[in-house]
């Protein structure tokens, strides 16, 4: 994800060298960012930032925004947390935001010497093309995202509106037309303990617990055309101590992408069924969101729906949303995380596209 962030940076320098903030000549500006970018890579790269320890990148983009003269403004999120917005001139009123979160599951971002080549030619060709202005663009950075989203939650108290908000997650270069909804469970088996010749003197929480999940094998949950069928994953299991000892405690932690419907109606199959082949489980559920619509009423894209959730209905408002970006979710959270080049190139001209077309209407 440290890509997305590099990314919003390069077009922070594309949205500062085209507007008024900038003393320097175009020209001279994009032969620095080659190198700079480099540098910015590196340093991204260099700088833990798993969830909940995400200061030391965010002093780095603090120090750098401000650098290119953007204004700057920090949130704290908690003690040691902040989202960090960053816009021209003296209002952060802006027609079109551009967010990506500051945490990250550990990346791998491999890059070559030649690629500066490449980079500068892509930043020289778009400082070249359009003007920006005081007031059109800003720039969000936001902590939190891989857990609970509680980030975008307080950027609300900004009390802050946009005309568009674009949304940086990987999306294969396509314009996202919508997500399923997410929702999950916790399932917990208490049994009795006791030695394993003697059964009939406990209960065995594990038996229990298996009863329960085969029960969430072949439910029949709501599809949709669009958004296809609502799926069920066991992420996790737990329980017991040794083999001879008939377990007292198990549990289990679900999660459903939901296609269609809502949680609430969801929530009502799962519990029948489990409750039909295990009466005495106990379900803890957290409801979520149905599918989300998403806008993509902008050309040249290509269109699609996203199977993993985002925090993108946290922000709250009347602003229209994008959801795009380089890279597929099938490897964003591996530890073979990359992007090519190409796709870097094209995901920049993409962002571009975005900010210009929202600031048209
Ligand atoms: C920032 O503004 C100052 C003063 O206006 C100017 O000298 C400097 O070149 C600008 N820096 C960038 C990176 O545009
Ligand atoms: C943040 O940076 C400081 C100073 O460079 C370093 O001591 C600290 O370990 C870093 N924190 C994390 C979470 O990497
Ligand atoms: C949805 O589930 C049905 C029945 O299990 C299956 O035949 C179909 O291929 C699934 N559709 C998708 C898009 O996965």
């Amino acid at each position: 994800m440290k890509n997305l962030i590099a990314l919003s940076l390069l077009l922070a320098q594309w949205v500062v060298s085209s507007s008024a903030a900038s003393q320097q000549p175009l020209h001279d500006a994009a032969l620095s960012s080659t190198s700079s970018l480099l540098e910015l890579h590196k340093s991204l790269v260099e700088i833990p930032s798993i969830s909940g320890s995400e200061r030391n990148v965010s002093t780095f983009l603090i120090k750098y925004l401000e650098s290119k003269n953007f204004t700057v403004k920090s949130q704290p999120v908690s003690e040691t947390r902040e989202n960090v917005l960053a816009y021209i001139g003296p209002s952060p009123k802006a027609m079109v935001l551009v967010t990506s979160h500051i945490d990250t599951v550990p990346p791998f971002w491999p890059y070559e010497r030649k690629e500066d080549e490449i980079w500068g030619r892509a930043v020289e060709s778009r400082l070249q093309s359009s003007e920006i202005a005081e007031g059109d663009v800003g720039l969000l950075f936001v902590v939190g995202e891989e857990k609970g989203g509680e980030g975008m939650k307080k950027v609300n108290d900004l009390r802050l509106s946009w005309e568009s908000v674009i949304f940086g997650e990987p999306t294969e270069l396509k314009l996202a037309s919508g997500h399923k909804g997410g929702m999950g469970f916790t399932m917990k088996a208490k049994g009795k303990a006791g030695h394993s010749g003697y059964p009939e003197l406990g209960k065995s929480a594990t038996l229990m617990l298996v009863r329960a999940l085969a029960a969430l094998d072949g439910l029949d949950l709501p599809s949709s055309e669009k958004y296809g069928n609502t799926t069920v994953n066991i992420g996790r299991i737990e329980g017991g101590v040794a083999e001879n000892v008939i377990t007292e405690d198990a549990s289990a932690i679900v999660s459903i992408k939901v296609a269609a419907g809502s949680p609430a109606e969801i929530k009502e199959v799962v519990e029948k069924a489990i409750y039909k082949s295990c009466p005495d489980i106990e379900l803890a559920f957290t409801l979520g969101t149905g599918p989300i619509s998403i806008d993509h009423d902008i050309d040249g894209f290509e269109t699609a729906v996203m199977n993993y959730g985002t925090y993108i209905s946290s922000l709250k408002g009347n602003h229209k949303r994008y959801l795009y970006g380089p890279g597929t979710i099938l490897v964003a959270h591996s530890d073979h995380e990359h992007l090519s080049i190409s796709d870097l190139e094209e995901a920049v001209e993409g962002y571009k596209t975005l900010i210009l077309e929202s600031l048209k209407t």
